[in-house]
């Protein structure tokens, strides 16, 4: 899968539920693992959960229910999963030993690959859910109270999300001014290191109208940032309000013309989807930020083949030029992959050169991983631990040189920023540049969900420094 992983901050989890402060009976804490469409997902469960009587928590020691949303895109994904099960059964012991009870469920892409498997190698976990299946939740607790152990991992026939509860607007602003909103999941392109495509199924996109009122809902509960997700979301389409086919370029135009709503993102893309609609969105709308995420994972076209991504390394460089033709302050972002089986040092070196062409604000970069199931897993020539780890070294410090001078070559500048919430220290703020850097400015500097103007003073290691311009 292309998406953005939340990696870089966090390896292990991210988005631990905020306490709720009325305290109704149930609890419930969840964890989130990998990228952002489980983030979106693990509130949507909360949301679902909610309408079922359950706060959020963030105290494991007191949750009725302990829901781990997992991910399975890389590297002993599912075994960090069971070793953490293995701490959570002694919570759930130490609860039962005083008259408690505690149910543990995994949800996500680790139990949609495993599923009954989980409960056979620990028996303490009550549930298992699919991805597809979350709308389901509060029927399946209510069989899981009577006793029963339950897997849920069918493709559901009915739209999960037209069946998910929404949030409430007190939930929605206590959430903050950025917002992620699932267009799309799935993936048919079956590129062949992906586990995504038989973990998340295969492409399905959200009707325009849905979208829509959903972006509403939030523009209302004052969100001003939108980060549109998908597996593959510039492979968006659906029938529009004007009964016309529409693509992702076409909604972005639509989305810009909601009250309040002052940036649009989406992520992840695929470099075969990006058609001459959303090129131009990139042109014509000052909403949409000029960042781009767009995946490459190789510079070698033999490994690019067989990979199956279905482009060349030259195919890339040339969208990348009508790109920036279109918008000139537009920053790239990519995910690479290396040590793909069959890559040799001159395919490697095909990835630096690209790399070096292209010059990256930002990326992610991984070694490659075979997945249980996926063509890669069974092809020839893997490529030794440590070949692997010199490789991503040398490619990590050359993707931190070009992170780190895109950020210098800001300094002096003067750019929006859109200010997100309290600091880490005292009298600051933090704010969010157009290509996603954190901006750290003075609290008095405007107030949440203001975009402002300001200059950039110097860089952090991540992060920009600035003042009201
Ligand atoms: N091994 C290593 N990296 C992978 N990714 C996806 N599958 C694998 C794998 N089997 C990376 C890709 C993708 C990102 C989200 O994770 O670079 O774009
Ligand atoms: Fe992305 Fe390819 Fe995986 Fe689809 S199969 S999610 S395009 S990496």
């Amino acid at each position: 899968m292309d998406l953005n992983t939340i990696e870089r901050n966090d390896p292990d989890s991210v988005a631990q539920n905020a306490a709720v402060a009325s305290a109704p009976a149930k609890k419930v804490f969840v964890k989130t693992y990998g990228c952002q469409m489980n983030v979106y997902d693990s509130q949507r469960m909360t949301d679902a959960l909610a309408a079922d009587g359950y706060t959020a928590t963030d105290a494991i020691a007191e949750a009725d229910l302990v829901l781990l949303n997992t991910c399975h895109i890389r590297e002993k994904a599912a075994e960090k999963v069971y070793s953490e099960l293995g701490r959570i059964r002694d919570m759930k012991a130490e609860r039962a030993a005083v008259g408690r009870k505690m149910l543990i469920g995994v949800a996500g892409c680790v139990a949609q690959a495993e599923g009954a498997e989980i409960i056979r190698r620990s028996p303490a976990v009550d549930l298992v859910i699919g991805p597809q299946t979350y709308h389901r939740l509060p029927d399946v607790l209510a069989r899981v109270r009577g006793g029963e152990k339950i897997v849920e991992t069918e493709y559901a026939i009915e739209d999960k999300f037209e069946h998910l509860p929404k949030p409430k607007r007190a939930e929605m602003i206590k959430r903050g001014v950025t917002a992620f909103l699932t267009v799309q999941e799935g993936c048919d392109k079956f590129c062949t290191f992906c586990v995504v495509p038989y973990t998340r199924g295969s492409e399905v996109s959200r009707p325009v109208a849905q979208i829509v009122a959903e972006a509403e809902r939030l523009a209302d509960a004052g969100v001003r940032e939108v980060t549109l997700l998908g597996q593959n979301v510039n492979a968006w389409h659906g029938k529009g309000e004007d009964g016309m086919e529409w693509g992702l370029g076409r909604l972005l135009f639509r989305l810009a013309e909601i009250p309040g709503l002052a940036r649009l993102r989406y992520t992840t893309s695929h470099p075969r989807d990006m058609d001459d609609e959303l090129i131009a969105a990139h042109r014509d709308l000052p909403a949409l930020m000029p960042y781009l995420h767009l995946p490459v994972q190789s510079g070698s076209d033999r490994i690019l083949k067989a990979m199956n991504r279905r482009h060349t390394a030259k195919d890339y460089l040339a969208l990348l030029e009508r790109i920036r033709a279109a918008r000139g302050d537009i920053a790239l972002s990519g995910d690479f992959i290396v040590g793909f089986p069959g890559e040799t040092d001159a395919d490697f070196e095909a990835t630096m050169d690209l790399v070096g062409q292209v010059n990256y604000a930002s990326a992610f970069s991984f070694k490659y991983s075979p997945r249980p199931g996926t063509p890669g897993a069974d092809m020839p020539d893997h490529v030794p631990e440590a070949v692997k780890d010199e490789r991503l070294q040398r490619l990590q410090a050359l993707l931190l040189k070009q992170q780190q001078d895109f950020g210098l070559g800001l300094v002096g500048s003067t750019i929006d920023t859109l200010i997100e919430k309290p600091g880490r220290q005292a009298g600051q703020k933090v704010g969010r540049s157009p290509w996603l850097q954190p901006v750290i400015v003075d609290e008095k500097a405007g107030e949440i969900g203001d975009i402002i103007r300001v200059r950039i003073t110097k860089t952090g290691y991540n992060s920009l420094f600035a003042e009201l311009a």
